[in-house]
């Protein structure tokens, strides 16, 4: 069986956070996407907040036009972003928890809790030709729920394993990871795409990119905090390479 490509989605969240930090326009999201784009990125991610503390509306509004390449519009399950996502209509849509009412106990979209409401908006962006996807916990559970709502993607939720293997909790870790491995063959078996995101950074990229069912990595703190010391183009190419190296040994 042949291996899918790892696609690299690139979250610009923080160029906005470092922006909003003085007010005015710089360093502007928009060209950190264009310039993440220039360096290998296969997609743009950004989170428009309720509170809009790094993305605002006009940034959504201005990606829409300057970018090539798909742009991810991340998004909490409420009436007003459902309204923004229709009206914009990226590429795609990966709806995540905003609240804590909205999270299952370890930071996923409660899509079991909130099934019935996190269905609605599902459908209502698949009508309008928007490719949804769903941020949740590694666990069989949450991809039998999204499954039963209708979610052509997943993305797993890899915080937890991330801050233990980054700490030097090896059993937390190899437990975690053990946990999104199952969860990316399970998705597989529902035919469902699996995404993973959340804390990855040179190490654990390349890791997880030996799970050949997964085929997006959405990265964007560590890749912004590179960025300060050797430039974004070349943590781009830096993070591309150890998905590659990683993809290489699925
Ligand atoms: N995927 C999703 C759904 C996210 O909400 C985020 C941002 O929290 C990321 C990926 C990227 O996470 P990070 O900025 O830690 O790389």
């Amino acid at each position: 069986m042949s291996v899918p490509r790892l696609r690299l989605g690139v979250n610009i969240d923080h160029i906005a956070t470092v922006r909003n930090a003085r007010g005015g326009d710089l360093p502007d999201p928009v060209r950190g996407a264009l310039s993440a784009i220039a360096a290998g990125a296969d997609g743009i991610t950004a989170h428009l907040r309720e509170d809009r503390r790094h993305i605002r509306d006009e940034d959504i509004a201005r990606l829409m036009k300057a970018i090539s390449k798909p742009l991810n519009f991340e998004m909490a399950v409420t009436d007003e972003m459902i309204g923004i996502a229709l009206d914009t209509n990226p590429h795609a849509a990966c709806l995540v928890p905003e609240k804590r009412s909205e999270r299952t106990t370890e930071g996923g979209l409660d899509v079991i809790g909130g099934h019935d409401h996190v269905k609605a908006a599902t459908s209502a962006l698949k009508a309008a030709g928007i490719r949804v996807s769903l941020f949740i916990e590694p666990s069989s559970a949450a991809l039998e729920a999204a499954k039963s709502i209708g979610s052509p993607v997943v993305e797993l939720h890899t915080g937890a394993w991330c801050d233990a293997a980054m700490s030097g909790a090896t059993d937390k870790a190899e437990h975690e990871f053990s946990r999104i491995r199952l969860a990316a063959a399970q998705a597989a078996r529902l035919g469902i795409e699996c995404h993973a995101g959340h804390g990855l950074d040179y190490v654990t990229a390349r890791r997880i990119a030996a799970l050949p069912q997964i085929v997006e990595l959405n990265i964007g703190h560590f890749l912004m905090g590179e960025a300060l010391f050797v430039g974004l183009p070349q943590a781009i190419a830096t993070m591309r390479a150890a998905m590659d190296a990683g993809r290489a040994e699925a």
